[in-house]
């Protein structure tokens, strides 16, 4: 299993472990080997609080469609549970169960220097890529903050895309505690040691809005088809390759136990005759995932069968959230005079 690198500068109290994912299309490889394998891990391994939430206010920044939204999120939801979140261990709930995050993110907004948003990257990379800026999305680093800092966390296990937004979370936490208090825990970054960011089919960043992603539960014809639009080359099996420059081992490396992905990478490095070409690479690749998560894809299977039960488990989940979450922004509004 992954182990997350060791923090650093983490609060000394207590750990709180919290982190979310947005409901904004279905959940990937990168979101899987990146964080939610962490989210499901973690809380068996390490007996503390666990908060896991579905950001639907965050797909709002994206999102147009009500009725997409709506199945997306219960699909996330799924998502967890089948991949193996134990509930008993972990607090899995929907962000807009939490309204309290709203009224944090503007007391944050108040205190916080705007030049930590405009120096956002995640920001600058989607309007780059022709997206329409709303405020929501300006913003959004804001919101996530909160989300953070709503809970005490101090653990926050994502991929490599999110740590600016967790350093913005610790600095708009030091703005609003030097004016008044210590009211809110500083945060630190989790990152998966091998898999903080994984390669989309296309070699960029596994992105779900790229168009370059592969769905966790992608099986039969349709996960052939993905696989088949890893990028290559022409050069044939018997030529002598270099491994480490071939995107189809960035994704056996996901699946495969190191001693076959090594063999592998052997027969590729001495080719000649009888060496594997990417079609054979690719045909084991396939093999792996529709092994690795036929399990989760049979649960999943079960769960759709069963919305009373995802239900149950949100509204459980969002209970236990919220009392945390109106403790702190008690704290906060009496810190600031709003009480
Ligand atoms: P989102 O939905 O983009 O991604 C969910 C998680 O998956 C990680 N991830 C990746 N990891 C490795 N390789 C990749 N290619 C890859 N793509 C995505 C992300 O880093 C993330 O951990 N802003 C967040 C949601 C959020 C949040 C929060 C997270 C809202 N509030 C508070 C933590 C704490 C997001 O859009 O994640």
């Amino acid at each position: 299993m992954t182990l997350p690198i060791a923090d650093t500068g983490a609060d000394a109290g207590p750990k709180t472990y919290l982190s979310g994912v947005q409901p904004s299309g279905l959940q990937h490889l990168g979101n899987y080997f990146g964080a939610i394998r962490q989210h499901i891990e973690l809380p068996a391994r390490e007996p503390a609080e666990h908060f896991y939430f579905i950001a639907d206010y965050h797909a709002l920044t994206t999102s147009r469609d009500r009725d997409e939204l709506r199945n997306r999120v219960r699909e996330t939801a799924i998502t967890y549970l089948a991949l193996g979140l134990d509930p008993k261990l972990a607090t899995l709930f929907r962000q807009s169960d939490v309204p309290e995050v709203q009224e944090i993110t503007w007391l944050l907004a108040t205190t916080g220097g705007l030049g930590l948003l405009e120096r956002a990257v995640s920001f600058k990379e989607k309007v780059e890529r022709g997206l329409k800026p709303n405020i929501g999305l300006f913003l959004y680093p804001v919101l996530m903050a909160a989300d953070i800092l709503a809970y005490d966390s101090t653990l926050v296990p994502v991929g490599a895309d999110q740590v600016q937004h967790i350093e913005i979370a610790q600095d708009l936490a030091a703005s609003f505690n030097s004016v008044y208090g210590e009211v809110f825990r500083r945060p630190s970054a989790l990152l998966s040691k091998e898999h903080s960011k994984v390669p989309g089919l296309d070699g960029q960043k596994m992105s779900k809005s790229y168009g370059n992603s592969l769905w966790i539960f992608e099986s039969g014809k349709p996960l052939a088809k993905a696989i088949g639009k890893i990028a290559t080359d022409s050069r044939p099996p018997e030529e002598a390759k270099d491994p480490a420059g071939l995107l189809l081992f960035d994704f056996l490396a996901l699946f495969l136990a190191p001693s076959e992905l090594e063999d592998w990478r052997e027969r590729v490095r001495r080719g000649g005759v009888g060496a594997p070409g990417y079609g054979h690479l690719k045909q084991r690749l396939i093999a792996a995932v529709e092994e690795r998560f036929a399990p989760a894809r049979a649960r999943r299977a079960e769960l759709l069968a069963d919305p009373a039960e995802v239900d149950r488990i949100l509204e459980q989940g969002a209970r236990k959230a919220r009392a945390r979450a109106v403790a702190t922004r008690d704290r906060a509004f009496r810190a600031c005079g709003l009480r």
